[in-house]
């Protein structure tokens, strides 16, 4: 039956929302005691050696909760390098932050660490090289592996949460079960086997760095043991190696979308790769607000949601689950940062992924370098 009336009100057109941002990367400084070859920091550090002030890290941290950002991860090189650690942390966690220190461990004492957790530090992630002082030293440059083992023991007894994390490469992918086994020992609740991301140093060294099909196999299989094993008691993640994927990995979560990271100078950018893309508009911390940055800069727009996306990501199922994959991976591989990542199957760049193992395998050096300091 037709019913009249007044006509109803038209629907209230819909604002798209822009991301609001719950993570924050702060990369305290570039400077670090170890050497490893896998080093993802910027191979160019002059330009980062003027680093933000305390004062200026506070403003961050203040401009960051104002933003709706709930974790912030402190990170470097080595964050404990800065003698302000704890009050940043402290600054973070009167915020209301989750705080994170990510730390080799080296520079750890009983004293600082009682600070951190007084300071109200609520997670501490700790790198290990290898399962044994010998490789693990040699790859690190210093003697560092009885630190660190003397580092997880303190953090073992403050009670903090303690992720162990590892990055395997071929020069230590083939114990990845001891590994994991040193991490258990020492007291993790979670633990992290993340293949080498080929960024800054690691991306000049994965001649030495990047294994071969075979040990990624393998690896596979013992990262399955080791769950088995010890699933049931802690986390334990896995982050699978890029070259040997049909599918890229969603990285940082989507452009723009879930974090940003400040540089040691106060750029500000959205992901901790991305200093190297041209063109890219990045502004500095000291120049504006993050609000104003990540919601107006040319860097925090370029890549921000699907409508930048080239074939065949434009017209993908999954191009809201992996965000069409890495952009500074698509830039290192093919030269541009727009294209889809070459770890995905459909990329027509995907033979590159395959053709950079074969390469790497051909000019693999006969020892692993070290980052310059
Ligand atoms: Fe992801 Fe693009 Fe590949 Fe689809 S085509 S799986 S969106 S990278
Ligand atoms: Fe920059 Fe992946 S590291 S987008």
């Amino acid at each position: 039956v037709p019913v009249s009336g007044p006509e109803p009100p038209a629907p209230a057109a819909i604002v798209p929302r822009l991301p609001v941002p719950t993570g924050l990367l702060a990369e305290l400084t570039y400077r670090c005691p170890l050497r490893c070859a896998y080093c993802s920091n910027p191979v160019e550090l002059s330009a980062y050696r003027d680093e933000l002030s305390t004062m200026d890290w506070r403003r961050v941290l203040d401009e960051a909760r104002g933003l709706g950002v709930l974790q912030a991860h402190f990170s470097g090189g080595e964050p404990l390098l800065r003698p302000d650690l704890a009050e940043l942390v402290g600054h973070a966690h009167v915020l209301g932050m989750y705080t994170n220190l990510v730390t080799s461990g080296v520079p750890l004492d009983a004293a600082r660490l009682d600070a951190l957790v007084a300071a109200g530090l609520d997670h501490l992630q700790l790198s290990i090289q290898d399962a044994d002082a010998g490789p693990a030293d040699a790859f690190a440059g210093i003697r560092a592996h009885d630190r660190k083992r003397a580092s997880a023991a303190l953090v073992r007894a403050s009670g903090l949460a303690f992720t162990v994390n590892a990055v395997l490469h071929a020069g230590n992918i083939d114990r990845l079960e001891a590994i994991a086994e040193l991490g258990v020992a020492w007291g993790a609740d979670r633990l992290e086997l993340a293949h080498t991301q080929y960024y800054g140093w690691g991306w000049r060294n994965r001649a030495a760095l990047m294994p071969s099909a075979a040990q990624v196999e393998r690896a596979r299989a013992a990262a399955q043991t080791v769950q088995a094993r010890h699933g049931h008691q802690i986390e334990i993640v896995y982050v699978a190696a890029d070259y040997h994927a049909d599918r890229p990995k969603p990285c940082m979560y989507g452009w723009g979308s879930r974090q940003l990271v400040v540089a040691p100078n106060g750029d500000v950018l959205p992901c901790l790769a991305a200093g190297q893309l041209p063109d890219l508009g990045v502004v500095n911390a000291r120049a504006a607000s993050l609000a104003e940055i990540w919601y107006e800069s040319p860097a925090f727009n370029r890549f921000r949601g699907t409508a930048w996306m080239p074939d065949p990501c434009r017209a993908c199922d999954l191009r809201h689950v992996d965000f069409g994959g890495c952009r500074c991976q698509a830039y290192q591989l093919t030269g541009d940062p727009a294209a889809t990542d070459p770890a995905c199957g459909l990329s027509a760049h995907h033979g590159l992924m395959a053709g950079a193992v074969t390469a790497a395998a051909a000019a693999r050096p006969p020892a692993i370098p070290r980052r310059p300091r």
